[in-house]
């Protein structure tokens, strides 16, 4: 796989530093508000299960599964396919996710949720690529891991076609892999 990976952008100590980092924040931020943190799956994972044990205060697990994105362009239609197991009305909301490309799929997510009245509502994304942004959303991230330019990356949960989602750092996949 690794032969594969054009530039690794963010190595496993990276990843975990800046995770930390987030984690003083986010413990902070939550501190004795009991929040359900929602996991969009399945990119999510990785960056999941490390987050939330730098989240140092009492809160709770729970996870969705949206389908929107096949190869590397986005379809810009979102299905939810697995919904949540909590009620989240009037309580505290914190999504995380992979990365914040288009916008679409947590302009969605976003969208569904609000609906359910949480006591409030906030994104906090791995990887920011703003560059991407469908121009009428105007949704932002209030917690962002890194930004990353307009380029198609790969690693710990992130995929192309479903592989390469187990690299253990994020990298650059060569285009001449999914322009074949
Ligand atoms: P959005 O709806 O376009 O913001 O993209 C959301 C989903 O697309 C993410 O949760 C990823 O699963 C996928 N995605 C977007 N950009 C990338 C990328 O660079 N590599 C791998 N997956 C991506
Ligand atoms: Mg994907």
């Amino acid at each position: 796989m690794d032969k594969d990976i054009q530039e690794v952008l963010f190595t496993e100590q990276q990843l975990q530093a800046r995770i930390a980092e987030l984690g003083e924040i986010l413990t902070r931020d939550y501190e004795g508000k009991n929040p359900v943190v929602v996991g969009v799956l399945k990119g999510v994972v990785m960056f999941y299960a490390d987050m939330i044990r730098q989240i140092k205060t009492q809160c709770e697990m729970d996870f969705m599964v949206l389908s929107s994105y096949e190869g590397t362009d986005s379809t810009g239609k979102a299905v939810l396919k697995k919904d949540l197991n909590v009620d989240i009305k009037d309580r505290h909301v914190l999504i995380l996710e992979d990365i914040f490309d288009t916008g679409n799929s947590l302009n969605y997510t976003v969208g569904i949720l609000k609906e359910r009245k949480p006591a409030s509502l906030k994104i906090c994304t791995l990887l920011d690529k703003p560059e991407r942004r469908r121009p009428d959303i105007t949704l932002q991230a209030d917690y962002v891991g890194f930004t990353i330019p307009n380029a198609f990356v790969v690693g710990y949960g992130l995929d192309y076609n479903e592989h390469y989602r187990n690299l253990p750092y994020v990298g650059i996949l060569k285009s001449e892999v999914y322009n074949q």
